[in-house]
């Protein structure tokens, strides 16, 4: 079997690279990827001699490359992480969210029907479903759960999967789409909460917790994501949505103070600033279904996956120094220099 995975130097489809090629060896993965500044040829690094392993630097918004990668490669599978993924810079610059997530989404699954795939996966997140109220532990997202976006980013997102459901309604496309929560994980970019914190930590530098802290995500080790995807794309059913996520719910504050103390840091780093806008309060998904349908169920528990996560990150320092060096320092500063 050939499978195209774009986005694969990134975070998740990195780790997704790893498992596959690790658990599958006779299968070929062709990883097409942009490279933007979320992407890092060092995270597949590991796999670059494997012989069933192929990389393109290429935007999935370009018609022609694709078609003639799909003409080349002539792939079985296509699963799209690729994805401009940060909310906060999304408020900054929605545009590239729209290009990317909903027309790269639409360039790989015309050339999904031009070409006869079996499966075309869209990679998707909770947070099309917009947040859940503090006061409510109760509820929780369902597949059937209103699409209710509250960011740029959750809203490019919720128009690819529209757009994908459309294209299997009308079209007929082989497609599923998975809805994940929160991962965290070895190669997760520093921009985001828990490998932001563990780096400032590390460097004895504040901790930037937005508004009080009270935010509440539910966190996943990377792996298990990975486990799903696979799981949904050999055995899901065709046209069908599939919530991920572990009943792993924590504050944001709380987070950040589990990782102090696994650093033996101070918390007197915490610095409370500016929220973000518009943001959500708590995410929460109900695995039902892919628990009942396919038998996924997370496997790492938080306190094992936080610990592996931060002795990933004491391990390979040289990969997530090399980002914060460089035009990392002048997100940084854009982003966190006069936040109060
Ligand atoms: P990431 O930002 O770490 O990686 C995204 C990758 O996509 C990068 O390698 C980047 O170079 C590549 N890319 C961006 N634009 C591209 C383009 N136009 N053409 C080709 N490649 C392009 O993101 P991530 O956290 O690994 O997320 C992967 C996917 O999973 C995304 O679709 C995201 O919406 C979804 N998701 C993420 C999470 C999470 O917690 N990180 C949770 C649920 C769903
Ligand atoms: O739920 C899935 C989503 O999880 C994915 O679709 C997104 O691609 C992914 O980035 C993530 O979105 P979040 O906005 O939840 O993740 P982030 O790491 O940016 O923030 C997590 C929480 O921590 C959120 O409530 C904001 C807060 N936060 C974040 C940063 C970067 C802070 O308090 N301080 C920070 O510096």
């Amino acid at each position: 079997m050939t499978i195209i995975v774009t986005g694969g130097a990134g975070f998740i489809g990195g780790n997704f690279v790893h498992y596959m090629l690790k658990k599958y060896p006779q299968d070929r993965i062709v990883c097409i990827d942009k490279l933007t500044y979320a992407g890092n040829m060092s995270t597949l690094a590991g796999v670059m001699d494997n012989e069933n392993f192929k990389f393109y630097k290429t935007d999935i918004c370009d018609r022609v490359a694709i078609c003639e990668i799909f003409e080349t490669e002539k792939p079985d599978v296509v699963i799209n992480f690729a994805a401009e993924s940060h909310v906060d810079r999304s408020i900054e610059n929605p545009e590239v969210f729209l290009q990317t997530n909903i027309l790269g989404t639409q360039v790989l699954m015309d050339a999904c029907r031009k070409y006869g795939i079996g499966r075309y996966h869209q990679v998707s997140t909770d947070e099309v479903y917009g947040d859940l109220p503090l006061d409510r532990p109760d509820l929780f997202f369902t597949e059937e759960t209103p699409i209710h976006t509250s960011s740029p980013y959750s809203s490019s997102k919720a128009g690819a999967d529209l757009l994908v459901l459309a294209y299997h309604r009308t079209y007929g496309l082989p497609v599923t789409i998975s809805r994940c929560s929160n991962n965290y994980g070895p190669y997760h970019f520093p921009e985001k909460l828990i490998p932001l914190m563990i780096a400032n930590a590390l460097n004895d530098k504040a901790l930037p917790v937005y508004g009080e802290g009270l935010n509440v995500r539910d966190w996943l080790y990377v792996e298990d994501h990975c486990k799903a995807i696979d799981l949904i794309v050999r055995k899901g059913r065709v046209g069908e949505v599939y919530n991920v996520g572990g009943h792993n719910e924590k504050r944001n504050i709380d987070i950040v103070k589990i990782i102090l103390k696994e650093l033996g840091k101070p918390e007197s780093l915490i610095t409370y600033v500016a929220d973000r806008k518009g943001h959500d309060m708590r995410y929460a998904i109900d695995p039902t279904k892919i628990s009942r349908e396919l038998g996924w169920l997370p496997e790492t528990k938080f306190e094992d996956g936080i610990k592996k996560t931060i002795a990933w990150y004491l391990e390979n320092r040289e990969w997530w120094e090399n980002i914060i060096s460089g035009e990392y320092q002048n997100y940084y500063e854009k982003m966190y220099g006069d936040r109060k």
